[in-house]
């Protein structure tokens, strides 16, 4: 068997409408999350398919517990950075605890400031069922969304922590019956978080639409990752993440080099310096 590689699908600008495209062919993407320029362009020039400034920013960057306290105004300040990065892949933004539980009207509201001010081809919004009425109507404001159900970490009071959703016959009959209502509600894709591999094998089966996993098994039709869990920035990630990169311990090696030689006075040296 051959070896794709990210790259073989860097040439053109993923949309909407060439995601639903590699579903039909059966070939898997990619999304990162990314907070600012720099690993915006990274990610870009690496093939990834979709930057989504995911509301984690609270966890990773802004150090809080949850992402509850995330608000509009900063997730619109990182999207703008994260799309002066990004070429070639989709930007999702990710609308926070706050911006659209009131109901539609905030939600269109909400959509709009991300596309209009920051430049975001996607929104995404948690929720299933309860949610569909505003992803309605934000797709009638020609805004694509993007959904999030199963584990999903607005929810965390809700649901009493962290845990995996989706057990029991209950438990995935109301993820399936989610996943659907965002579908029929206009979404372009959906993410599964923290699912049964099997569960995220069916719906993905079921839905004519992209299913995005993270923690919810290899059968998605694309894979996330939070980028400081798996460039290894943070503390230790959750059992489904996979580190490709340990860049904590590199950063932390090129701090301590640089302290050795200020103190030692090796640094700056005559090639560091001006003449
Ligand atoms: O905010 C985020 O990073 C997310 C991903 C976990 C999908 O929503």
């Amino acid at each position: 068997m051959s070896t794709v590689t990210a790259s073989a699908h860097r040439e053109h600008r993923v949309t909407v409408r060439s995601l639903a495209q590699r579903k039909s062919r059966g070939e898997p993407f990619t999304m990162l999350t990314a907070y600012d320029f720099s690993f915006a362009r990274i990610f870009d020039a690496a093939g990834i398919d979709l930057l989504l400034v995911g509301d984690s920013v609270g966890n990773v960057v802004q150090g809080v517990e949850t992402t509850l306290p995330v608000t509009l105004d900063e997730l619109i300040y990182h999207t703008r950075m994260v799309v002066r990065g990004a070429r070639r892949s989709l930007v999702v933004a990710d609308m926070p605890f706050g911006s659209y539980q009131v109901g539609p009207e905030d939600a269109v509201r909400s959509a709009i400031r991300f596309v209009k001010e920051a430049g975001a081809q996607a929104v995404k919004l948690e929720g299933g069922s309860l949610v569909a009425e505003s992803i309605e109507r934000i797709v009638r404001a020609q805004v694509p969304v993007m959904g999030h159900v199963g584990l999903t970490p607005q929810s965390v009071n809700a649901m009493g922590g962290y845990r995996v959703q989706g057990r029991g016959d209950e438990g995935r009959a109301q993820v399936i019956e989610d996943a659907r209502a965002v579908q029929e509600a206009g979404a372009f894709a959906v993410v599964l978080e923290g699912i049964p591999a099997d569960l995220g094998r069916e719906i993905t089966a079921e839905l004519q639409i992209p299913t995005i996993g993270i923690g919810a098994g290899p059968a998605c039709d694309g894979q996330v990752l939070v980028m400081h869990d798996m460039l290894g920035l943070g503390d230790s990630p959750p059992s489904f993440v996979k580190q490709y990169a340990q860049l904590g311990e590199l950063a932390s090696d090129a701090a301590k080099a640089f302290a050795e030689e200020v103190v030692n006075r090796k640094f700056p040296d005559a090639m560091h310096s001006y003449r």
